[in-house]
């Protein structure tokens, strides 16, 4: 099968024939129909956070199983799937708990780039290529775990179901799950891109009354006025970001979500919410940053939270996700700003990185 495989950081991925193995017990074999491009994924790609490699990467997919191995139950093969890229083992404390996002079982594969046993079932000739977050959806078909696998209604297309496998789950879950947004509240978001659009609809799904977007770009601005956005700062042009939403929130935001991944920004947000008011950090920062805030502002009594996969309970949220936008109340269409097949994954890359987009979908050629 035809993959994008990542040998180096600051090197374009690889197109190659990749040999995938056979599903083990409780595997499955899905066949990739799309997979969004995600900046989690750009950061392995530009060196910021470390991977194993040779590996597939690609955590925000959609497909079709194709087959199940042995003591798989959960699915059967033509079932719709999107792919979760935190597997819940459903047996430790924080599955019983009903925080599976924080589940430890897939952390430890991820980070050795292999699936739940410890192996892995991509092949180059003899050598073993590794897996990123059991997904590996950048190539036509992936084994992953029964337990990442989230199944889906046949009539909601796969293309925006994929979406939902990262970047609108983190971000309208960061909201609804993580801070409990109070209808008629005032809320910020830094950063408006593939999730922080997200971050906004779910604010506007919530009822806050004022959403203050910040991002550099007008494009995204823009964006995030359709997805919900009362109003807009470009911190490009106004660098006094808190400066800006507290003139527009006096006393500050009863919430605010830094989704960007940077140091400066945390720092942003937690200044520019009001005194016991939540910052909600959402952005994946590169490996060994960190953030200070002021000792003194701990009296202000503020929550300050990072939120993981919009604590996601992926088979109930997902599905209520995709039951929204078919209803027409989650805005799926607009996130897509360009479609790739699999050849085009490094144009779809640059065109992140340039901010040129909200996302990108890879779509992969429907077999006979
Ligand atoms: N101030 C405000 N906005 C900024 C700044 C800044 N200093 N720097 C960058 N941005 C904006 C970009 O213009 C872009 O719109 O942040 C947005 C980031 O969006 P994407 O690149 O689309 O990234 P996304 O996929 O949304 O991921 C955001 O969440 O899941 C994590 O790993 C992911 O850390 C990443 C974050
Ligand atoms: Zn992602
Ligand atoms: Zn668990």
């Amino acid at each position: 099968m035809k993959a994008a495989v990542y040998y180096r950081a600051n090197e374009p991925l690889s197109l190659e024939e990749l040999e995938l193995l056979e599903p083990q017990r409780n595997e499955v074999t899905v066949r990739i129909e799309a997979a969004g491009v995600c900046h989690s994924d750009l950061h392995f790609i530009d060196g910021l956070l470390p991977h194993p490699t040779p590996a597939v990467l690609g955590h925000e997919g959609a497909g079709v199983v194709e087959t199940v191995g042995e003591g798989v139950t959960y699915v059967q093969p033509g079932d719709h799937v999107i792919l979760s890229f935190i597997p819940s083992c459903g047996q430790c404390p924080y599955c019983i708990a009903g925080r599976p996002n924080l589940c430890t079982v897939g952390n430890r594969a991820a980070v050795r780039g292999t699936l739940l046993d410890g192996t892995t079932r991509l092949r180059k000739g003899e050598q073993e290529i590794y897996h990123m977050t059991c997904t590996s959806c950048f190539a036509e078909r992936s084994v992953v775990p029964e337990s990442s696998l989230v199944r889906i209604r046949d009539d909601m297309p796969l293309d925006r179901a994929a979406l939902i496998g990262c970047g609108v789950m983190t971000g309208v879950g960061a909201v609804i799950n993580t801070a409990k947004v109070q209808a008629g509240s005032v809320v910020a978001v830094i950063g408006c891109g593939g999730v922080g659009l997200n971050v906004v609809q779910g604010a506007s799904l919530s009822g806050a009354v004022k959403i203050i977007a910040v991002d550099v770009s007008d494009f995204k601005l823009e964006l995030a006025q359709q997805f919900g956005a009362t109003h807009t700062v470009n911190a490009a042009t106004d660098p006094d970001v808190v400066g800006a939403i507290r003139q527009l929130s006096p006393g500050g935001a009863d919430y605010a979500f830094e989704v960007i991944g940077r140091p400066e920004a945390m720092r942003q947000a937690y200044d520019a919410t009001r005194r016991g008011g939540m910052a909600i950090v959402v952005g994946l920062a590169p490996a060994g940053a960190e953030v200070s805030i002021p000792a003194a502002s701990f009296l202000q009594e503020k929550v300050l939270t990072g939120s993981s996969y919009g604590g996601a309970r992926p088979r109930i949220d997902m599905p209520k996700l995709i039951d929204l936008y078919l209803a027409g109340k989650l805005k799926l269409d607009e996130l897509i700003s360009r479609r790739y097949p699999l050849d085009g994954i490094n144009d779809a890359f640059q065109a992140l990185r340039e901010g040129e987009v909200a996302r990108s979908v890879i779509q992969f050629q429907v077999e006979g």
